[in-house]
């Protein structure tokens, strides 16, 4: 039996070298046995955990331009050298960071999405899918195989969003940040795609912080816009929406749960991924809105979907984090197109936004 044991290691780091554009450093170009990659695969948590630490410790926003050793960043972002060195060893194996000849690390395409002050970073993104609760829900996947079901009652005795907000502070704060940092990125695209001529009031329901209605508001000077969300997340939103922000006197700001009511009137609602959890919400959500809406009002529903993503690995296992924290699933095309015609909207084109959302526009009969 092989022991695995986290003896300190004093051993210069023998990985074979990746320069800063590699696509992965150890073992890079050949690739492993089955037997050899079902143990790698086993043990992902190995990775996930190490890219954890190093978004936390903040050893990319440590790591310059100029290569630097373990013991440099480690004075920076204070921890010991040598198991410093050794987690910057188990990322160059994944491509995160590279290490040069002389054992000094440096930058890799991916090790600078890690630092907070990139334009693209994913600092926060990593941070929200390795958070304390993801921990403790991924070893009880089996059951939720066999249920069907969330498992974060069990777990935790309330449902995820009220555990978010009422008991798990630091990560609501990220969850927020990672939302801002992917609906940010997604914003400019919904709002090139999206053409508003002949609608005079937009509303966001799950709008997040509302990047999606600023960039609608910015593009269409006329319009009004409604930010319908949680009241902890509302309660944060875009400066550009709250008091004396520049679109302040277009918006208005609704705190409450779109699955017990909508009490929002628009020529255009957009919903943009938060069908993804169970389907008595998005049965009620979309009821809601069908409620809500005057007859011939357009809605306009945005996801990633499962069977068009162009990612599988990415969105299979956000797919399964959906199924633990709120029994939710990514849709397919189809099973979003039943839910929409369920709720009794009349639905029309489906085009892609960018790489990884699609647009389900639809009338309200
Ligand atoms: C994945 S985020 C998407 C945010 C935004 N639509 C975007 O695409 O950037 C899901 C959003 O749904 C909101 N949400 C969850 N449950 C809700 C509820 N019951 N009523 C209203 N919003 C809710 C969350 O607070 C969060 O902002």
């Amino acid at each position: 039996m092989t022991t695995v044991s986290p003896t300190p290691d004093t051993t210069p780091v023998t990985s074979p070298l990746s320069s800063p554009s590699a696509p992965a450093a150890s073992g890079a170009g050949q690739a492993p046995p089955p037997a050899m990659r079902l143990r790698e695969l086993a043990f992902g948590a190995a990775c996930a955990a190490a890219v954890r630490a190093a978004a936390r410790l903040g050893v990319a926003d440590a790591l310059g331009d100029t290569p630097a050793s373990a013991a440099e960043l480690a004075r920076i972002v204070d921890t010991e050298p040598v198991p410093l060195r050794r987690l910057l060893r188990a990322l160059c194996c994944y491509g995160i960071f590279g290490e040069t000849e002389d054992g000094t690390f440096v930058h890799t395409e991916m090790s600078r999405l890690l630092r907070e002050d990139d334009p693209n970073s994913l600092r926060y993104i990593c941070l929200w899918c390795t958070e304390p609760w993801t921990w403790e829900v991924w070893p009880r996947l089996e059951d939720a195989v066999r249920t069907g079901s969330s498992v974060f009652p069990e777990a935790f005795g309330k449902g995820f969003f009220d555990y978010l907000h009422q008991d798990a502070g630091e990560s609501a704060h990220v969850f927020n940040r990672a939302m801002t940092t992917s609906s940010m990125q997604s914003a400019r695209d919904v709002a090139e795609l999206l053409d508003l001529t002949g609608v005079s009031s937009v509303a966001d329901i799950g709008g997040g912080q509302g990047h999606v209605l600023a960039s609608l508001l910015e593009k269409y000077p006329s319009v009004h816009g409604t930010l319908m969300d949680l009241p902890g997340v509302v309660a944060r939103a875009d400066a550009r929406l709250r008091d004396d922000g520049a679109l302040a006197n277009r918006v208005r700001i609704v705190a409450g749960d779109c699955r017990e009511d909508i009490p929002v009137d628009a020529d255009l609602y957009i919903i943009k991924n938060i069908l993804e959890w169970d389907d008595e919400s998005t049965r009620r959500a979309l009821g809601n809105v069908v409620a809500a809406a005057r007859p011939g009002a357009r809605v306009v529903v945005i996801e990633n979907l499962v069977d068009d993503s162009p990612s599988m690995r990415f969105t299979t296992a956000m797919d399964l984090l959906l199924l633990l924290n709120v029994g939710g699933a990514k849709h397919t095309r189809e099973s979003l197109l039943a839910r929409m015609s369920d709720a009794g909207l009349r639905i029309g084109e489906v085009r892609p936004v960018n790489a990884y959302l699609h647009a389900f526009e639809c009338l309200v009969p």
